[in-house]
């Protein structure tokens, strides 16, 4: 039987359909609303409101459980690969084994990017973030590479050449960054090892690859791959919404995941631990100093708008930092500062009231440090992991009959209409008073 939540506005009564999800969440479907009452909804940041129907990601953030097509985050870090996760992501089954190896095949012929691009890129001034050389650089690709997407095989090659290209681009925003020579992809190394090549290979010191990085790599990849309507895949959609192309909405979506309060957070966090490292103890003091209203600083990796528990991907990174650290026989003192603030964090009252714990950034920089990753490239990481996320959720909207152009609506509170004042009288009633 149909549900209805009713609404009661002035003498006008509003019978609105209720809208139930695969895992039972509901949804007051308010689409009607201003034609009906002239009315719309505030909702700043959009905690309470509902852009999509999706069938890619869900979430429960009261229990801590994240799914990917319906499998849980614990199964795909620990036994998929994140090219693996990244076909389920976008084609929404598994791949089996001859649609993976033609999947890795395709990565490998599109790993290249044209050779004009570097020499584009080669100017950027030296200390320039590699966010926003990537940034660029993913937006710049829609000139390389011009054709539309019309069929659904336009698309396999759109995705593969972007899910490609990014680890290339991102090797090299970090070689110009440090004005390094650029290193080549090689068919002959997966997905993972590929990147790890790219980014620490030199002419004069060859890089050896590692089984354990390899796996670190690919889990935190995976960690990252989706997580449904955040904000930087927000912006994806919106700038998509607008029939934009595919490479000014991924480039869109880097912008928004560079700010500290996204994927920008992983990298603060690393900067909060060294702190208090070469300070020496001030734990306490960093927990105090984020709980002051006066102050902005906010405890980097920690609280999130959906998780009201534990991030199920903090639990997996904390995990695989304690296995994979003595793997590769590395001692972080950041690894033991980080595990005695989250345990200050989580007895204090304001965190515990306020339902604040780790998230997934919280642990993630002490994985990627182990793995020789410098601290301004962690957002880059981020992004690259997300990437797939980002395109599946574009493809879906495209496909979405429902979707419009995004264009939220606004509670006007300036001034009432008011008449044009020459710049002569201007300042005038002042003065006069
Ligand atoms: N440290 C101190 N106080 C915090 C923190 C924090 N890390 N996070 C939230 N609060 C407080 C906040 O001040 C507010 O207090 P009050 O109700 O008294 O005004 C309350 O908790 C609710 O916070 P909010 O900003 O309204 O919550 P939100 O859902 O809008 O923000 C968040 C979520 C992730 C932006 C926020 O928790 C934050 O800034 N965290 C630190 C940055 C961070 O780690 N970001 C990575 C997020 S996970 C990776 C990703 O997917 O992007």
């Amino acid at each position: 039987m149909k549900e209805y939540a009713t609404l009661t506005i002035g003498d006008k009564i509003l019978k609105l359909p209720v809208i139930t999800g695969t895992e039972g969440e509901k949804a007051i479907d308010i689409r009607t609303l201003r034609q009906e009452t002239g009315h719309i909804t505030y909702d700043p940041g959009f905690g309470n409101t509902g852009s999509c129907k999706s069938k890619i990601t869900f979430m429960d953030g009261e229990k801590g459980i994240l799914r990917h097509r319906g499998i849980p985050i614990e199964q795909l870090a620990e036994k998929s690969s994140f090219v693996e996760t990244s076909f389920l992501l976008i084609n929404g089954h598994l791949p089996t084994r001859e649609e993976l190896t033609r999947t890795s095949i395709m990565l490998n012929d599109q790993s290249m990017v044209h050779e004009d691009m570097q020499f584009f890129f080669q100017n950027f001034p030296r200390l320039s973030h590699p966010m926003g050389i990537l940034s660029a650089m993913v937006n710049a690709l829609r000139s390389f590479y011009p054709e539309i997407i019309e069929t659904q095989e336009d698309f396999e090659k759109v995705f593969i050449r972007l899910l490609s290209k990014i680890r290339t681009l991102a090797a090299m925003s970090y070689k110009i960054s440090r004005g390094h020579k650029l290193i080549y992809p090689r068919t002959d190394y997966t997905y993972c090892a590929n990147f790890l090549n790219m980014m620490f290979d030199s002419p004069v010191n060859p890089y050896r690859l590692d089984r354990d990085m390899i796996k670190a790599l690919n889990i935190f990849w995976i960690l990252h791959a989706d997580h449904e309507q955040n904000c930087s895949t927000s912006a994806v959609k919106t700038v998509g919404s607008a029939r934009a192309n595919i490479y000014a909405s991924i480039s869109a979506g880097i912008a928004a995941l560079w700010g500290p309060l996204h994927g920008g957070a992983n990298q603060k966090v690393i900067e909060m631990l060294t702190d208090i490292h070469e300070k020496g103890g001030g734990i306490k003091e960093v927990v105090e100093k984020a709980k002051n209203k006066r102050s902005p600083f906010r405890l980097m990796g920690f609280g999130h708008r959906v998780y009201k528990t534990y991030d199920p991907r903090a639990k997996i990174m904390k995990k695989a930092c304690r296995k994979i650290l003595p793997k590769l026989k590395i001692d972080d003192p950041l690894l033991d500062i980080a595990k005695q603030l989250e345990e200050v964090a989580l007895n204090d009252p304001y965190f515990i009231d306020k339902n604040l714990y780790p998230n997934v950034d919280f642990y993630s920089g002490i994985l990627l440090r182990a793995m020789g990753i410098p601290t301004k490239m962690f957002p880059v990481m981020f992004a690259i992991g997300r990437l797939p996320g980002w395109i599946a959720q574009w493809k879906e909207n495209m496909d979405d009959r429902e979707q419009k152009i995004t264009r939220p609506r606004q509670i006007y509170t300036g001034p009432s209409k008011s008449p044009y004042v020459p710049i002569s009288k201007r300042g005038l009633k002042e003065k006069n008073e």
